[in-house]
C-alpha cells in the first residue's frame, strides 16, 4: 500500500474530493498537474513537509467522519458516460459561459476606470479577453466533437453493435482538449499572480471586488470541471473505446 506522500494529488482527491477545497488554498494543483505524487508537489511548492501531512490527514479523517460528506464527485465514478456529460454540460459549461460573459464587461471596466493606478488591471484585461475566447472555443469543441464521439460509443457498446472500429480514436481524439486544459490552468495561474491571489486593494469598488470574486470562483470551478474531464470522463471514455476494439 502506497503511504501518503507516494499517492498522487489527483488519487487523493479521487479517494477524498473535499480536498479539492484544500489544495485550492494551498494553491496545490490537482488538475492537469496532478499526476505528481504529494511528495514531489510538497517539494515544488517549498511547503513544510510536516504541517501539510499533517493537515491532509486532518482533512481526510474530517472527511470520513462528517455526517454530510461533500462527495458529489464520489458519485461521479458510478455515473454512465452520457449521464457524466449531461452533468458536466448543465453544471459547469452553462457556469463558466454566464461567467465568462460577466466578467468580460468587469474587467474591462475595471481595467478603464482603475488602470491608471493598477495598471495590472490592462494586462488583466488583455489576457482575460484571449482566455474568454479560446475557453468558449475549447466548451464548444467538446460539445461538438468530442462528447458526441463518447455517446456514440457508448451507444456501441450497449447496442453491442461494434461491428469493426469506432472511428475516432480517443486518444487522438482528447490529445488536443488535454493541451487547451493544461493552457487554461496556466493562464489562470498568471491570473492568480497578477490579481494578488485575489486580493483587492484598498481603493477597490464593488465592482472590483464582484470581479475578483467572480474570477476566484471561475478559476475553482475550471479546477473542478477539468478534474472531471481529465481524470473521470476520459477514462470511462478510454475503458469504452479499449473494449470495442478488442
Ligand atoms: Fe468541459
Ligand atoms: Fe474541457
Amino acid at each position: 500500500m502506497k503511504t501518503l506522500t507516494e499517492k498522487t494529488i489527483n488519487s487523493l482527491v479521487d479517494e477524498t474530493p473535499s480536498l479539492i477545497e484544500y489544495f485550492e488554498k494551498r494553491g496545490i494543483d490537482y488538475c492537469c498537474g496532478g499526476d505528481i505524487s504529494l511528495q514531489k508537489a510538497i517539494e515544488l511548492g517549498q511547503f513544510d513537509s510536516s504541517l501539510i501531512l499533517k493537515e491532509i490527514e486532518q482533512w481526510i479523517n474530517h472527511a470520513q467522519t462528517a455526517t454530510s460528506v461533500p462527495s458529489s464527485l464520489i458519485d461521479m465514478e458510478y455515473l454512465s458516460v452520457s449521464s457524466l456529460i449531461q452533468y458536466i454540460k448543465d453544471k459547469h459549461h452553462v457556469y463558466t459561459r454566464e461567467a465568462l460573459k460577466k466578467l468580460a464587461v468587469l474587467v474591462e471596466k475595471i481595467a478603464m476606470v482603475h488602470g491608471k493606478e493598477h495598471p495590472e488591471l490592462i494586462e488583466l484585461n488583455k489576457l482575460f479577453s484571449g482566455f474568454e475566447g479560446e475557453l468558449s472555443a475549447h466548451l464548444q469543441k467538446e460539445e461538438l466533437f468530442v462528447f458526441p464521439s463518447f455517446l456514440y460509443m457508448e451507444e456501441q457498446l450497449k447496442n453491442e453493435t461494434s461491428s469493426g472500429n469506432p472511428k475516432r480514436n480517443v486518444g487522438t481524439l482528447w490529445e488536443p482538449i488535454e493541451q487547451e486544459h493544461v493552457a487554461a490552468g496556466q493562464t489562470l495561474e498568471q491570473i492568480k499572480k497578477l490579481t494578488n491571489d485575489f486580493s483587492l486593494p484598498e481603493d477597490a469598488c464593488s465592482s472590483y471586488a464582484q470581479t475578483y470574486r467572480l474570477l476566484e470562483q471561475l478559476t475553482r470551478d475550471i479546477h473542478i470541471h477539468v478534474h472531471l474531464e481529465e481524470h473521470i470522463l476520459m477514462p470511462k471514455a478510454e475503458k469504452i473505446y479499449q473494449q470495442l476494439i478488442h
